[in-house]
């Protein structure tokens, strides 16, 4: 039944990929590829206060300032606080051998604090993971994805370095807790978002404004409780449990403008700043030198004493150089960035954007969705990952996200979704067999429709749709989550008898 509807769905999906120009690869992709989908607790998980969860800042932010959420929150959100085990039946199903979810700290410790322990909380992860590993599904867990304890936010959250001490302890009883089981563990997911919207814009939570100063200190806090995690694992968790211990930076690809050498700088400097941020100093120990050199210029122009962006000692250098196992990144969209002169200095709005001094910018003529931010562009993807690969010496990389934002009522999704994640995957492919990039694995946002932070569930990236007015939160398969599962079972992206080994 299966293969049938999923030939019709194909036939239909064919004419937009030759409408690109762009062949879709046939080949497969390797027999060890991790192919799956990926999740956030505070997206899915609901059960806000169930079962003495303490409150987080996604809690705080929705029930107090419902209006930066789109009124919406995540106290039921997809219920899967309670139908985790439909959960892991629909993975089951779609053959995948990942699962990419978070824990919520305050669920397993409601303070934050590691005295504050609530065996419910570990109850639950621990049956969601030995029910993945009955099936054959590998966990792949973040202990971060954007949700502290409003408690230790209350103590200065990411912009006091105790947090680094706060994060490692927590990462010690995750380690003791469910390492056993846990071979691959993500510390944070997404810390540009964390800290650019979290402390500079304001647009996520905890809604706090500093752009240009905030931002950096929540970075430079984040990057060395990661560097610290990842030494606690290798001196004392490694020998007996043979994990591995990584970071998820997100990143758009940035193609200069024109070929002119500043639009090309232009286009590095955006990546630099962007997925650098975090990926140089976990990698080499410091930020890239660009950041070093432009925000250090500019603030002193503004008039501070020194630098908006902190300066790592040299034991915190060496705590978080070569703290990464393998990369990750987090692909969704790509802008073009273009040289301009040098932004005048405002000394009382400092920002990341101006620190950058670029112009930055999608062309009309790219596929749009939904969301403004995010226009189709396939072949970005590959060059993102080629452009990591290169800069950090051809390590591993994993794409621990990929998705496609619509408004969540279109089931019939194969000619914009399912051909979403095609393009992509098959522009990934091409980065693995032309380009030698070591891609081991891809990660599909998401299983499942969820909450979407300040969109609330007004948009969508699920390959299964939730009914979020329905009490029982019933999930529907969209026709993207055939086409995915095609993938996984084949490892191919075209019908399988075109498809070559
Ligand atoms: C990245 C975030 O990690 C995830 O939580 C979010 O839902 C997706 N982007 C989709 O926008």
């Amino acid at each position: 039944m299966f293969q049938r509807t999923f030939l019709i769905l194909y036939c239909l999906a064919v004419s937009y990929v030759i409408a690109d120009d762009y062949v879709v690869s046939n080949r497969r992709f390797p027999k060890d590829f991790k192919f799956g989908t990926a999740s956030a607790a505070y997206q899915i998980e609901g059960g806000w206060d169930a079962d003495g969860k303490g409150e987080n800042i996604w809690d705080r932010s929705t029930h107090l300032y419902p209006e930066k959420n789109s009124y919406q929150n995540g106290d039921v959100a997809c219920d899967s606080y309670n139908k985790w085990e439909e959960d892991v039946a629909l993975l089951k199903d779609m053959g995948v051998n990942t699962y990419r979810f978070s824990i919520a700290w305050s669920r397993v410790l409601p303070t934050g604090f590691v005295n504050s322990s609530n065996s419910a909380g570990i109850e639950y992860y621990k049956k969601l993971i030995a029910a993945l590993k009955e099936n054959n599904i590998e966990p792949l867990v973040t202990m971060h994805h954007w949700d502290i304890p409003t408690y230790l936010e209350d103590l200065g959250g990411f912009l006091t370095a105790e947090m680094q001490t706060w994060f490692v302890d927590y990462a010690r009883f995750l380690f003791e807790n469910f390492g056993d089981d846990v071979k691959e563990w993500i510390t944070f997911n997404e810390p540009k978002q964390t800290c650019e919207h979290g402390y500079g814009s304001g647009a996520l939570a905890p809604n706090i404004q500093g752009p240009g100063t905030k931002d950096y200190i929540c970075g430079h806090n984040l990057i060395i409780a990661h560097g610290k995690a990842y030494r606690l694992y290798e001196n004392e968790f490694k020998a007996k449990q043979g994990g591995r211990v990584t970071m998820v930076i997100d990143s758009n690809w940035f193609e200069p403008a024109s070929d002119l050498d500043a639009d090309k700088e232009a286009a590095e400097r955006n990546l630099l700043f962007t997925y650098g941020w975090f990926g140089h100093p976990i990698n080499f120990g410091d930020y890239p030198d660009i950041m070093k050199e432009r925000i250090a210029n500019r603030s002193a122009q503004e008039g501070y004493e020194s630098s908006r962006l902190p300066t790592f000692t040299e034991e915190e250098k060496a705590i978080i150089n070569g703290t990464v196992d393998f990369m990750c990144v987090n692909i969704y969209t790509s802008s073009m960035a273009a040289a301009i002169s040098e932004p005048d200095i405002v000394p009382l709005g400092p920002s990341r954007d101006l620190d950058i001094g670029t112009n930055v910018y999608q062309p009309d003529d790219w596929e749009p969705t939904v969301t403004s931010w995010f226009k189709v562009v396939p072949w970005g993807a590959r060059k993102l990952v080629k452009w990591i690969s290169d800069q950090y010496g051809q390590p591993e990389i994993i794409v621990t996200e990929n998705g496609y934002h619509d408004n969540g009522t279109v089931i019939h999704d194969l000619e914009t979704r399912g051909r979403y994640h095609k393009l992509y995957l098959s522009n990934l492919q091409d980065a693995l067999y032309l380009d030698n990039v070591n891609l081991t694995g891809y990660m599909a946002w998401a299983l499942t429709d969820d909450f979407e932070w300040q969109y609330g569930y007004n948009i969508q990236l699920g390959l299964y749709q939730v009914n979020f007015t329905d009490p029982e939160r019933p999930r529907t398969a969209k026709d993207s989550a055939a086409f995915y599962k095609h993938v996984v079972t084949t490892r191919c992206l075209v019908e399988e008898s075109e498809c070559v080994d």
